[in-house]
């Protein structure tokens, strides 16, 4: 071949490889519901477009923000922010996804379900890309999936767009991730991470276990001493209950104001906070500081090892009522959520059923064993009911684990099911409102790989790996019928941290195990295929590399 042959083929190939590196791929993570794409045209977006919204619109300017600094970070091209623009190159447009119309913003919004609030279509024609949905929230997950579609590998200043139609909205409308930061303390700047790793998969719950036996974390100011004292355990068993302890006090509460700025920052990405204080098990870190609280009296130290406690609230003392009415009073001023988690899980009756108290409130109320729900877990029923009330006052609605079964529903309680999805199909069946996250699909404490050599700690054995994580499918055909399945509001995962003590850990735990979560939230059935899934998967972690955080490379 001649030498001249040669260097022009060489040259091509490398053009062509460089092309091919620039070029969008709407195949992200989650996958859109519909895309169209006529790959044998594109857009060709250049370093100092703009990015066009209604100067009118603080939310759609902020999204316009959002969105320049995305493919800044993603991709190196830095995007101008041109208000009311019609021909920059990027336009966000308010109106009805499914036709090319622009539409007074909200219109149609009391007809519309959740889902449609959050649909958006994504178009790339010559003229450029158009974001378009009827709310804001819409707009904003337009700009995730753009932002996941660039190509994520190193400073650009070119990309070749693909005309591509998408639209999409998501299956579910809970998607929820769990995170505890009561067996280890997260900063704020770590859980703001969190939120954007939450964003950025487009899940929209965030439940922040706040209190626990091994420490409060919630500051309640009629209660000062509950998060000085109460969040401070004074040592920390090593491993997994060792009996050997690392001698190291341990702490971190969140003040109000703290609290305030999550919440701020998790509507800004369109992601509610759902707080939970776990009630009346999982309580030594305020028996601590109160345990006239308890059955016994104490005294109760802060636990330092991990399990379940039998140490619980005394629900036959008045006081105990008085207490949660303060700490879920203050909660409510803070946290706007609907929804309020009030735990429920593991609360042993040892103490109950020895407790003077709690025994004559049992005769007090007449619960008697009727065969299916004893009157200890009755009484339980019987407090979750006082709460239930009390925040049904503040407009809210209580969230239980799926232990609020055992004493019988309260009227309008949500269960979570965590103990495999059998709660929460006993909960639909009761028309209940179900959220399943159930540890066997959905607990990411567990490891996600098989050989754990090479793995950071964690609990329990290897039965949540990616894979498992995407096989979910949380409506449960075969033991649910149509009806039954509308009472599923939408899947979870959880990431306890009994084993989890740094952020890096937190991250290697979560990702990329959210991606699969994310498909389980947004895809249809038929969508699924993880071989599929996994194919996408390098596009998505570049992007993790490009935002510097950690995740597991090996996806299993
Ligand atoms: C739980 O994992 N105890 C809800
Ligand atoms: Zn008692």
């Amino acid at each position: 071949m001649k030498r001249t042959v040669l260097y022009v083929l060489v040259l091509t190939s490398l053009m062509f490889s460089a092309a091919a590196a620039r070029r969008a791929d709407y195949r992200i993570i989650p996958l859109p519901k519909n895309i169209q794409s006529d790959t044998t045209q594109v857009f060709t977006l250049h370093d100092g477009m703009g990015i066009a919204y209604d100067s009118n619109d603080e939310e759609q300017a902020r999204i316009a923000g959002f969105l320049a600094s995305w493919v800044k970070q993603a991709t190196g091209l830095s995007l101008s922010l041109t208000p009311s623009d019609s021909k920059a190159a990027i336009r966000l447009v308010a109106g009805d996804p499914k036709t090319k119309k622009k539409g007074r913003k909200g219109s149609f919004a009391d007809t519309l379900t959740a889902q449609q609030q959050e649909a958006y279509t994504l178009r790339v024609t010559a003229q450029g890309i158009t974001l378009q949905a009827r709310r804001g929230i819409g707009l904003f997950r337009a700009a995730q999936s753009l932002r996941k579609a660039l190509p994520a590998e190193k400073d650009q200043t070119v990309i070749d767009l693909p005309y591509t139609t998408i639209h999409d909205e998501p299956r579910f409308v809970y998607r929820g991730v769990l995170l505890d930061c009561a067996r280890h303390f997260f900063t704020v700047d770590v859980i703001k991470q969190y939120l954007d790793m939450m964003a950025l998969h487009g899940c929209n719950q965030f439940h922040w276990h706040l209190t626990e036996d091994q420490g409060w974390r919630f500051e309640v100011k009629a209660l000062p001493r509950l998060a000085l004292e109460g969040s401070i355990r004074q040592e920390t068993v090593l491993g997994r209950n060792t009996g050997i302890y690392d001698g190291t006090p341990y702490g971190g509460y969140y003040t109000q104001d703290d609290c305030r700025e999550i919440v701020r920052y998790a509507a800004e990405r369109y992601i509610n906070v759902i707080p939970e204080i776990d009630l009346p098990g999982h309580m030594q870190g305020a028996l601590h500081v109160m345990p006239h609280l308890g059955c016994t009296g104490g005294p109760y130290p802060v636990r330092t090892y991990w399990g379940v406690s039998d140490e619980v609230l005394c629900a036959g003392n008045p006081l105990t009522l008085d207490f949660l009415k303060t700490v879920l009073g203050e909660l409510c001023d803070v946290f706007p959520s609907k929804y309020i988690h009030l735990g429920g899980d593991e609360c042993p009756k040892k103490r109950w059923k020895a407790c003077p108290k709690c025994q004559a409130k049992i005769k007090e109320l007449g619960l008697t064993d009727d065969g299916k729900h004893s009157p200890e877990d009755q009484l339980q029923t019987w407090v979750n009911r006082q709460v239930e009330q009390f925040l049904g006052e503040h407009g809210r609605d209580i969230i239980g684990w799926d232990e609020i079964l055992a004493g019988g529903l309260t009227e309008r309680s949500i269960v979570m099911s965590w103990r495999g999805t059998k709660g929460g199909i006993e909960a639909a069946r009761q028309h209940h409102r179900v959220i399943m996250a159930p540890n066997v699909f959905g607990y990411i404490d567990h490891p996600q790989l098989k050989d754990d050599s090479n793995q950071l700690p964690s609990i329990g054995r290897y039965i949540v790996s990616c894979s498992k994580i995407y096989s979910f499918e949380p409506l449960i055909p075969e033991e649910l019928s149509d009806e039954e399945q509308q009472y599923i509001l939408g899947p979870q995962t959880s990431l306890w941290t009994e084993y989890v003590a740094f952020p890096q850990h937190l991250f290697f735990q979560l990702l990329p195990r959210l991606g699969a979560m994310s498909e389980v939230q947004w895809c249809r059935p038929d969508q699924k295929d993880f071989e599929d899934f996994k194919a996408r998967l390098p596009r998505l972690t570049r992007l993790y590399d490009r935002i510097g955080i950690k995740y597991c490379r090996q996806v299993e």
